[in-house]
């Protein structure tokens, strides 16, 4: 805990006068107005004449409501309202209208569209009232008479109608065609394991509850405080829905309280607030309860099998995994789950293949790392299988392997600092002194295990717009539609903005969370610093130009006859780089020029032709250390230490930040979360924080996060390949291979609960 303490708090000046640097350990801007209550959350937005609504909730998993009694509910004092499929305010019948941004292929779910019941939790009633008390307590009085139909939430039980999906979602790889003869491969090779995994599903569980606030001004105008990713793609999605245009619709989400890809699309509480102020004319909030967090969408359920075959040196000679995921009837939702397997380890045979089963939930929804969180998994715990095998350290075979190339597509990466991460992670967590056995540490009741695993993901970069202005007195404004949730993108961007102009960290305001900002991407994917980041720097970039131009035109200017790229912004002045005594402030600049405001707009397209001639990654190397206790199964995780290499890092106290969440998760998925469902109900069960486990600060011991250097240029002009996800990959797999080397067991399904544990089976 030490060394975590020591790298969140490092003895660097965070805020000096100076102008602050890239790649120093700043803390967020944001950080005072969070801890005192100042910043407001979507939930917390006053409005006058505020009216609010809650959600009823379906208890039937599939069918037709046929009733539907409101009497009582209406009957409660103070509730204004019951809005039902039946009266509500018109909305859009094509599928095209509710298409956000993220929107996988299918039909997308339409909050009280119809009569149809598609799984247990679907919303069926909004209650609006003068107040909460009274909208929750009518709530549990409304009635449906639902006319069921048999339903279908059991993956295990649904296999053989596995199908491939349509791979129309942005972002989204399907498997690449086989690379060689892996089954013929896998058959002649003296060394092979066989293995199945399973992963339960997993809900999101982010601090703040989903929730809109609908303010709704006299002219009819909505303004939208919404928990998002994208303050536009709800902006987009409300507009379409509802037939409503752009100047009519204003979304914003300036606080966003964790997020971890729940927020990629719009949730069922907007679209639900947006109709109840349409129809009542006045503004509504929606806030879900933490039960109804588990009503729209999921880590999906997976089934996995990956056999490995090797020569009796480790020459890794197949690979083939294989994943059965989850969807809902109505759309494919799609993640990357078994791609990696072709993209971390030389080998000549590599087959691939992902299908999809649907069942009566609602459609799954990207969770942190989504795919590789658990696909990763499977990999990585089969290779410490192939290892023990092999007698081999489980490092030595990694680095037997080493892919200098992306092997299944045969691209070079745009960098890969793999190798220096192994190396840096395992001397920090003193690897070479393990034992090849398992069972060979103990202490007091304890077994002691160590586990390693690598992690991946991806290092991408999407198109952006920023807005920049310089004021005379020197302060700097930078806008663009972005999204902090938690991440620190009002800190890294200010940072970014900082260092371009040589200004002091408290001069420089960046503007985000308003749809009517330049035009950003969904913060998703870690990829905002390399995307947002790069548009902050291009814009940046033309200030910069525009005032080196004043700065030369002036009479007897020290810069007459220089050229831009002997100039730096440092100290609030632009400066002669070999003499940095030749200066102007930039106050005086501005001034001298007769200039009150500069202003700048920039568009950052990435370099697509140039970028996907290379694989683009972001890699990690995870060392745990476990203790368990034979007698009660008990699992402690008391050592991490992962080596993380993603470019250029931004803030180095945020990025930390990042990667020990992750590992914090990561932790989490191997030993705690998981949602059971009642399948003669097709409902989740435990969806509330009593029965669904997160790690609690007891569960966390000393957590050692390093970055590996590196500098990529082609992700991003920053050389950053972002920071976020990458914390979780690779984590349980990490936990569950040293659990192995504790006890001897071998555990293929996640979570790992003292249950298993004591059991040994999968
Ligand atoms: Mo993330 S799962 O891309 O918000």
């Amino acid at each position: 805990m030490t060394e975590l303490i020591e790298a969140l708090n490092p003895p660097v000046a965070d805020r000096g006068t100076g102008s602050v640097r890239t790649g120093t350990p700043v803390s967020r801007v944001d950080g005072r107005a969070k801890v005192t209550g100042q910043a407001k959350y979507a939930a917390e937005l006053p409005a006058p004449d505020l009216a609010y609504g809650v959600v009823v909730s379906s208890p039937a998993a599939k069918g037709r409501i046929v009733a539907i009694d409101t009497q009582a509910a209406l009957a409660v004092p103070g509730v204004v309202e019951v809005l039902t499929h039946l009266n509500r305010p018109k909305i859009r019948s094509f599928d095209i209208a509710y298409k956000d941004m993220t929107a996988p292929a299918g039909s997308p779910f339409r909050p009280l569209y119809d009569d149809r019941v598609m799984y247990s939790g679907q919303p069926l009633a909004l209650v609006v009232a003068e107040t909460f008390e009274a909208a929750r307590y009518a709530a549990s009085l409304v009635r449906f008479e639902i006319d069921t139909e048999p339903h279908g939430t059991k993956l295990s039980a649904n296999l053989e109608r596995a199908y491939k999906p349509k791979p129309l979602k942005a972002g989204y790889e399907p498997p690449p065609d086989e690379k060689g003869n892996t089954d013929a491969a896998y058959a002649q090779a003296p060394v092979k394991i066989d293995a199945e995994f399973y992963s339960g599903v997993e809900h999101h569980n982010p601090m703040e509850l989903f929730a809109s606030t609908v303010i709704r001004d006299p002219s009819g105008h909505l303004t939208i405080y919404d928990k998002t990713q994208s303050s536009q793609n709800s902006r987009w999605y409300v507009s379409h829905v509802f037939g409503l245009s752009k100047n009519k619709v204003t979304v914003r989400n300036p606080y966003v309280g964790g997020a971890f890809g729940s927020g990629l699309r719009p949730q069922y509480q907007l679209t639900l607030a947006v109709m109840a102020a349409l129809h009542l004319k006045r503004s509504v909030r929606v806030v879900l309860t933490r039960q109804q967090m588990f009503s729209f969408g999921h880590r999906p359920e997976t089934v996995q099998r990956v056999k490995l075959a090797a020569d009796n040196d480790g020459t890794l000679r197949a690979i083939w995994h294989q994943a059965i995921a989850e969807t809902s009837p109505i759309e494919d939702y799609v993640e990357v789950v078994v791609n990696w397997s072709g993209m971390l380890y030389q080998c000549d045979n590599i087959k691939l293949d992902y299908k999809l089963v649907k069942l009566d939930h609602y459609t799954p929804i990207d969770m942190r790392a989504p795919g590789a969180a658990h696909g990763v998994h499977a990999l990585e715990v089969a290779m410490d299988e192939l290892a023990w095998e092999l007698k081999m350290d489980p490092l030595a075979l990694r680095l037997k392997n080493y892919a200098e190339r992306s092997p299944v597509e045969d691209k070079p990466y745009s960098s890969k600092e793999l190798r220096a991460c192994y190396e840096l992670a395992a001397k920090k967590f003193g690897w070479d002194q393990r034992p090849l056995n398992p069972r060979s540490m103990r202490e007091g009741t304890e077994l002691i295990g160590w586990g390693m695993a690598t992690g991946v993901w991806d290092a991408m970069q999407m198109f952006a717009r920023a807005s920049a202005v310089l004021h005379a007195d020197g302060k700097l404004v930078v806008s663009s539609a972005a999204t902090d949730i938690g991440t620190g993108t009002y800190t890294v961007m200010a940072m970014i903005a900082a260092e371009a102009l040589g200004l002091p960290l408290e001069d420089v305001t960046f503007q985000l969370g308003d749809s009517t900002l330049p035009v950003a991407p969904i913060e998703g994917g870690s990829s905002h610093v390399t995307t947002v980041g790069s548009a902050v720097a291009g814009v940046c970039e033309k200030l910069q130009k525009t005032l080196f131009k004043h700065a030369k035109a002036l009479s007897h200017s020290p810069f007459a006859n220089t050229r831009f790229k002997d100039v730096e912004f440092t100290g609030g002045a632009l400066r002669l780089k070999r003499d940095p005594q030749v200066a102007l402030p930039l106050a005086a600049i501005m001034n001298d020029s007769g200039v009150v405001r500069l202003e700048e707009k920039y568009l950052m397209l990435p370099n697509m032709l140039k970028q996907r001639k290379f694989r683009r990654l972001v890699h990690s190397a995870v060392f745990v250390e476990v203790r368990v206790d034979e007698q009660t199964g008990v699992v402690r995780v008391t050592r991490v230490t992962s080596a993380v290499a993603a470019g250029r890092i931004m803030n180095l106290k945020t990025a930390t930040s990042q990667v020990v969440g992750g590992i914090v998760w990561g932790i989490s998925q191997a030993l705690h979360e998981e949602t059971y469902a009642d399948h003669r109900l097709g409902r989740f069960m435990n969806h509330n924080y009593a029965e669904y486990h997160v790690p609690v600060n007891a569960d966390i011991h000393a957590v050692d996060v390093i970055f590996a250097e590196e500098d990529d240029r082609i992700v991003s002009r920053l050389g950053a390949k972002g920071v976020g996800e990458i914390g979780i990959v690779g984590v349980a797999a990490a936990v569950s291979n040293a659990i192995w080397h504790a006890t001897g067991k071998r555990l293929r399904s996640t979570p790992m609960t003292p249950d298993k544990v004591l059991g040994g089976g999968p």
